[in-house]
């Protein structure tokens, strides 16, 4: 979801951008009102994350499947290893782009418990040798989250933070690096952002092209080529409602109360059930199974009939999964657990 408000203030402007009669979709991003535009969405991110001054922001394109790339070819540093934690389906795609470009040391995987838990961190493998430490914070399929920051045991950290970046304070000085695509918090598909400590720019393998170039980028702010300008203005927006709201510590508030009211939902109910260890229960992901999947069909179609939809789990694990992003109002999340509950009451 994107905050209704942005979209009505996209909606309004959609043909008239700043007096301007014209949509900004039709300005150059060169113009000084559209790199007005591109400062005021860094300063804000920077506001919100309290980014630290010696950290780049940089809004790129290919979607954090690009960055899954781009990061090794970035900060390999003339090193032949990385190391990567495996806590499911997304940490798994970042290994397999990795392995073109070095060595990849898997330092620990939830392989063994089903990915239903994260592997606790003294029994990580941890290489000293590696150009960094990669993990998912939140995996967006399994409903697996990190409630804490890792230790990376002094090489740089390396977080995907796609599905979980705004929706909570977050401590920046502790990564070298973290990237995500803007389509879950922070905006429309098509732009992404990555955050990177200026020491580790500037030395990118040599093929590395010049968009997916760290160093590159940031010294273009962003555009060196042409930037998805209409993705990156309503990421603005989306970050001044952000702000309104409160910032990270009252949109992480909102986030675990939504959490709270649907995993209880699911734990008091004998028809639902989460398969996630409980100290890793993703707070914007819920995924949940029905003990009867006979009923996997009527459950859908009939939330559907109430407003409710996007239920059906990811293709690769079925069952059902909420996505409760900051867009996701408590109101939202208080209509399924009463479709949830009413559904039991019928069928369970
Ligand atoms: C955690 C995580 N990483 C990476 C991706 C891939 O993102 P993109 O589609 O922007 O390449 C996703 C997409 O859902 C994701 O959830």
């Amino acid at each position: 979801m994107l905050p209704a408000a942005v979209l009505e203030q996209a909606r309004d402007e959609l043909m008239d951008w700043q007096g301007s009669s014209l949509s900004v979709m039709e300005v150059s991003h060169r113009s000084p009102p559209y790199q007005g535009l591109a400062h005021k969405a860094e300063a804000d991110l920077r506001d919100l994350l309290k980014v630290p001054a010696e950290y780049e922001v940089l809004f790129l394109q290919g979607g954090a499947t690009g960055q899954f790339a781009a990061v090794p070819m970035n900060l390999l540093r003339k090193k032949t290893r990385v190391s990567y934690l495996d806590t499911g389906i997304w940490s798994q795609k970042a290994i397999a782009e990795a392995r073109h470009y070095a060595a990849v040391i898997e330092v620990a995987s939830g392989h063994s418990s089903g990915y239903r838990d994260i592997p606790p961190e003294f029994e990580w493998q941890h290489d000293e040798a590696s150009a960094y430490l990669h993990y998912t914070s939140n995996e967006t399929i399994g409903g697996v989250q990190f409630q804490h920051i890792p230790d990376a045991l002094g090489i740089p950290l390396v977080c995907d933070m796609s599905s979980d970046l705004l929706s909570r304070p977050l401590d920046l000085s502790r990564f070298g690096l973290i990237y995500a695509g803007a389509q879950k918090n922070m905006g429309p598909s098509g732009i992404t952002v990555v955050i990177v400590r200026g020491d580790l720019l500037g030395s990118a393998i040599r093929q590395t092209p010049s968009i997916f170039n760290y160093g590159i980028q940031a010294a273009e702010k962003s555009m060196l080529n042409t930037p998805p300008t209409y993705a990156w203005y309503l990421l603005g927006l989306v970050l001044e409602w952000l702000k309104r709201q409160g910032g990270l510590e009252a949109i992480a508030g909102v986030n675990h109360q939504k959490a709270d009211i649907l995993y209880q939902a699911i734990d008091r109910s004998s028809l639902f059930h989460n398969p996630i260890a409980h100290t890793c229960r993703s707070r914007m992901n819920v995924p949940f199974l029905i003990k009867d999947t006979a009923l996997e069909s009527s459950f859908l179609s009939e939330a559907k009939q109430h407003g409710l939809v996007h239920l059906e789990g990811h293709r690769s694990v079925g069952g059902f999964r909420a996505s409760i992003y900051n867009a996701m109002p408590l109101e939202g999340v208080n209509a399924l657990v009463d479709f949830m509950v009413e559904f039991e009451r019928r069928y369970g």
